[in-house]
């Protein structure tokens, strides 16, 4: 299958006031969660910068920053690639226009509502599931829908052939919707008051069981979808090997659900759980390497478009963290290491190179090659500020995870150091003022990549500021200066 949309022409007017509108939410909800990030950056640091403001403390901003990033910055990029994608991909509009127009208010009430209960404290205390019951009931119908609209237009596609992302797009619906549902099973007691279904070492379990496929299913699945269509399309030349794209998407699938266990390491979940948890982890090195190598080969022959277009730049330098971090999860989930790196900023450095480096580039590339589509003007206002953007973001990343990453390791190391006696060498008080250096590091990462999204808001807002083509136009790979 060399060309995601297939050969003929795309016959239909498709719907893509919803896809602008995700597409534009993407980059708000992406400045927003990422100030969030460098505000509580900020509070490491100096821990009175808030004035002991409760609903702006450390404890109640940090949730706010990863529903901010994971649901509002990558949902929205999410929900609008897969509306973008599977209509070109099955040559018909979506099936209901009220029904898309529905997720896209529904999900940004969902947001709103999250930002307004996460800083006055309301919280299910579940993390990546904090919000409570009556949000939680909302978010199962929007996705409700959401599933609709994508099978539906799948169901009455004109093309015989499910083209591969909609395989990753759907199995991030589903699961994430199984997810949903049995982790934030809860008695409620109030409006904003409710316990869990679940009680000790079960509730654990079934609270990483959904930890760890959220970040299978909602920060890969999802996102691997976004990698089959764009990367072929910005590239202009076909996936590597759509046979290694179909063992990638069932061997992927089918080992993820088995690694959480891995969050819970030297707890009281049984052994064999665990073990059983590292050994899948292990194993999922295999497809998400997969992954990576076919998404990179498919620049085979045309590398060299990589020196010219920044847009390029974002989604090939995406994988290359897609891959880091799905080596270094393996190596964290071997229990041994896990004792060292566990509780530490190692485990916040593993999660920002595969936030920042996979999720947060694969969305800014596509976000970039939708833009001028979706406007219809022939490419992006400036090449030179994607080009600005890519520097800032790839920079930050790099300083964000390299500091945390030695702050990581020098904590384990510390918390573990004993003298000829058995003493700690070391008090806990010790370890925090030497993590102070990397926590400053850590911050200008953070500016930088947090600037390069203001730079991309500025480009978006003067790409859609200028002209409209008077006809469709085909967008190149460049764009307009
Ligand atoms: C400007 C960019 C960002 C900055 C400065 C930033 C900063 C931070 C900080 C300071 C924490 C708390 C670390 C701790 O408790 O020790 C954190 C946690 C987290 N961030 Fe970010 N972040 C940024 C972007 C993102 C993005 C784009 C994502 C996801 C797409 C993300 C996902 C997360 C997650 C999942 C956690 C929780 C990690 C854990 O519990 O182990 N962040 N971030
Ligand atoms: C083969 C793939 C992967 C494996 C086996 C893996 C494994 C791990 C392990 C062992 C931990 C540490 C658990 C702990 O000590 O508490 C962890 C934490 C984490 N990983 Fe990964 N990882 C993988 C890929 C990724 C990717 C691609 C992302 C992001 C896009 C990611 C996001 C996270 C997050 C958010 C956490 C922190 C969870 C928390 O404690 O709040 N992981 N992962």
């Amino acid at each position: 299958m060399p060309n995601p949309e297939g050969a003929a022409a795309p016959p239909l007017p498709y719907n893509d006031r919803v896809v602008r509108q995700f597409t534009i939410m993407t980059v708000v909800w992406g400045i927003v969660g990422m100030l969030v990030g460098v505000l509580i950056a900020s509070l490491l640091i100096w821990p009175d910068l808030t004035h002991g403001i409760p609903w702006l403390s450390y404890g109640r901003l940090r949730p706010l920053h990863t529903n901010a990033v994971i649901f509002a910055f990558g949902g929205c990029g999410l929900i609008g690639t897969s509306y973008y994608v599977v209509q070109r991909t099955c040559q018909v509009p979506l099936i209901s226009d009220k029904l898309a127009a529905f997720t896209f208010w529904g999900w940004q009430l969902v947001i709103v509502l999250a930002a307004i209960t996460l800083p006055l404290g309301y919280t299910q205390s579940k993390e990546y599931a904090e919000l409570e019951w009556p949000i939680d009931i909302l978010i199962t119908l929007v996705w409700v829908a959401y599933a609709v609209v994508f099978f539906g237009t799948i169901v009455k596609r004109k093309v015989p052939h499910i083209y591969v992302a909609n395989w990753f797009y759907g199995a991030f619906i589903i699961a994430v919707a199984v997810l949903h549902v049995v982790n934030s099973a809860a008695i409620p007691v109030t409006l904003t008051k409710s316990y869990s279904a679940y009680a000790g070492a079960a509730d654990a379990m079934i609270q990483w069981w959904y930890g760890h496929n959220a970040v299978g299913f909602f920060l890969t699945a999802g996102f691997l979808g976004m990698m089959y269509y764009f990367i072929p399309k910005q590239a202009q030349r076909p996936i590597y090997s759509y046979r290694l794209s179909v063992v990638h998407f069932w061997a992927l699938i089918s080992v993820y659900m088995w690694a959480g266990p891995h969050h819970l390491h030297y707890t009281a979940l049984p052994d064999w759980v665990q073990s059983l948890g590292m050994v899948f982890s292990l194993i999922l090195l295999a497809p998400s390497w997969g992954g990576m190598i076919n998404g990179m080969m498919t620049l085979s022959g045309a590398w060299h478009k990589l020196r010219t277009d920044p847009i390029l730049k974002f989604l090939i330098v995406s994988l290359s963290f897609y891959g880091m971090s799905t080596f270094e999860g393996p190596m964290m989930s071997i229990k041994t290491v896990n004792a060292l790196s566990h509780y530490t900023d190692w485990t916040i450095g593993h999660v920002h190179s595969g936030a920042l480096g996979w999720v947060g580039m694969i969305t800014i590339g596509s976000v970039y090659m939708l833009v001028p589509r979706l406007f219809n003007r022939p490419g992006m206002h400036s090449t030179r500020a994607i080009e600005v953007h890519f520097w800032l973001t790839t920079i930050g990343i790099v300083l964000y995870i390299a500091a945390m990453w030695i702050a990581g390791v020098m904590q384990g190391l510390m918390w573990r150091a004993t003298d000829e006696n058995g003493v700690l060498v070391y008090s806990f008080i010790e370890s925090i003022r030497a993590t102070y250096p990397y926590y400053l590091i850590r911050l200008a990462g953070g500016v930088l990549y947090l600037s390069g999204m203001l730079v991309m808001a500025w480009n978006v807002w003067k790409t859609i500021r200028t002209e409209p083509a008077p006809q469709p136009v085909a967008v190149t790979a460049g764009a307009l200066s």
